[in-house]
């Protein structure tokens, strides 16, 4: 895949000696940016967006989610706990699959609980009802699997053949509704309006008979509705139209778009030498801190790269031979020491590293590109490593 970073932006003028290596370094500037373009998405669309804390949960920044979107949405009970610890606003959440254990809690919590299958619901309906017995209020929704494949590649395609994600469409039926809320599909990733054009055109004469019966209908995540070239004019558009053609509140839940070009990953070269190419190790490691680098995959970009530049292979201090970030041109050779920094790290980089071989996680820093006021806000050491560790 593509990286869809836009350039250095402010960071183009950040001193990478500033922070601890490696360390996330987010714009809060640029993070609000984003939020002001979302909210007026909702504003004129009439749509409630609410950020998809798996992407970017810098809880840091919550606040400022809250000025700005409707609410969060959530992959379970963890991630419930830390919206409503920490955020505001409405709360849904969605898994492929509930714990009975965990239920009851996740019903406390959301304000909508979302279902993977019509047989999950009906299973959990004692739950659910000694949940509203007990005076819980919530709404129960059912996600779709659109069987439209709009996503680039497959690890990424909701819709292809075989997939866990969402009850297929062409099995719906009116029954299947009983119950139900509102309606969820997710089916993009880091795409312009067109796809979600076409997924709706694809599902719209299959659901209308049935939208009648619902309140909502949540198109997920996916749209890269921050980036510069995204048709928000046309989003605006349909989501109103659906909105009035069926009597519906539409929800979005973005996340990397609440971060898009929002943050960089500093680290520092450790080392150099020449094996047939130069090769340059770092204290940024792609399986622990960008694994989307291999599982992608997917090259990042490098703050100030050099095109036609000396080549130099970057990558991890683990021991997978192919924890490998990209091969990169630099003015000049550089030498241990030297900082580098990846572009866009902010969303699902954070919420992804771990700590294998014992490599340290990376700082967490919050930086103003207005006022130049820097905060560190988060450091990891040994005991983080060892305490997950028995
Ligand atoms: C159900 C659901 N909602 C929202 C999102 C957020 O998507 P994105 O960060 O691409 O906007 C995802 C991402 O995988 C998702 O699975």
């Amino acid at each position: 895949m593509e990286t869809k970073a836009s350039g250095p932006g402010t960071f183009a003028g950040f001193d990478l000696s500033r922070v601890p290596s490696p360390c996330f370094v987010v714009d809060e500037v640029a993070i609000r940016r984003n939020l002001t373009r979302l909210q007026d998405v909702g504003t004129r669309s009439g749509a409630r967006i609410l950020l998809a804390l798996k992407a970017f949960s810098m809880w840091s920044l919550a606040d400022l989610v809250g000025e700005h979107l409707y609410g969060t949405c959530a992959s379970g009970l963890w991630e419930a706990r830390l919206a409503r610890e920490h955020y505001q606003g409405e709360l849904t959440t969605y898994s492929p699959a509930y714990k009975a254990e965990d239920l009851p809690e996740i019903l406390r919590l959301s304000d909508t609980v979302i279902f993977n299958s019509p047989d999950q619901i009906a299973r959990f309906d004692s739950l659910i009802t000694a949940a509203r017995a007990g005076g819980e209020v919530f709404e129960i929704g059912l996600r779709i699997n659109p069987e439209f494949s709009a996503a680039e590649v497959a690890k990424y395609d909701p819709g292809q053949t075989g997939s866990r994600l969402g009850f297929p469409v062409s099995q719906l039926k009116a029954e299947h509704l009983v119950g139900v809320d509102g309606l969820h599909v997710h089916a993009l990733c880091e795409q312009s309006f067109e796809p979600l054009r076409q997924i709706w055109s694809s599902l719209e004469p299959k659901l209308a008979p049935l939208l009648g019966q619902l309140k909502w209908l949540n198109l997920g995540g996916g749209h890269h509705i921050t980036r510069g070239d995204y048709e928000v004019e046309d989003l605006i558009r349909l989501v109103r139209q659906i909105s009035e053609r069926h009597g519906l509140q539409v929800y979005l839940e973005p996340g990397e778009a609440i971060a898009l070009d929002a943050g960089i990953l500093v680290g520092e070269i450790l080392d150099l030498f020449d094996n047939g190419m130069a090769v340059g190790i770092t204290d940024i490691s792609a399986t622990c801190h960008m694994p989307d680098v291999i599982e992608a995959p997917y090259r990042p970009a490098l703050l100030n790269e050099v095109e036609g530049g000396v080549s130099v292979r970057l990558g991890g201090p683990s021991c997978l031979a192919g924890d490998i970030i990209g091969d990169y041109g630099f003015a000049a050779m550089p030498v241990p020491g030297q900082r580098i920094a990846f572009l866009d790290q902010a969303h699902y980089s954070m919420v992804k590293t771990n700590s294998f071989n014992g490599v340290p996680l990376p700082s967490i820093a919050l930086w103003n590109s207005e006022t130049d006021a820097l905060r560190l806000v988060k450091q990891f050491d040994y005991t983080d490593f060892r305490d997950r560790l028995s």
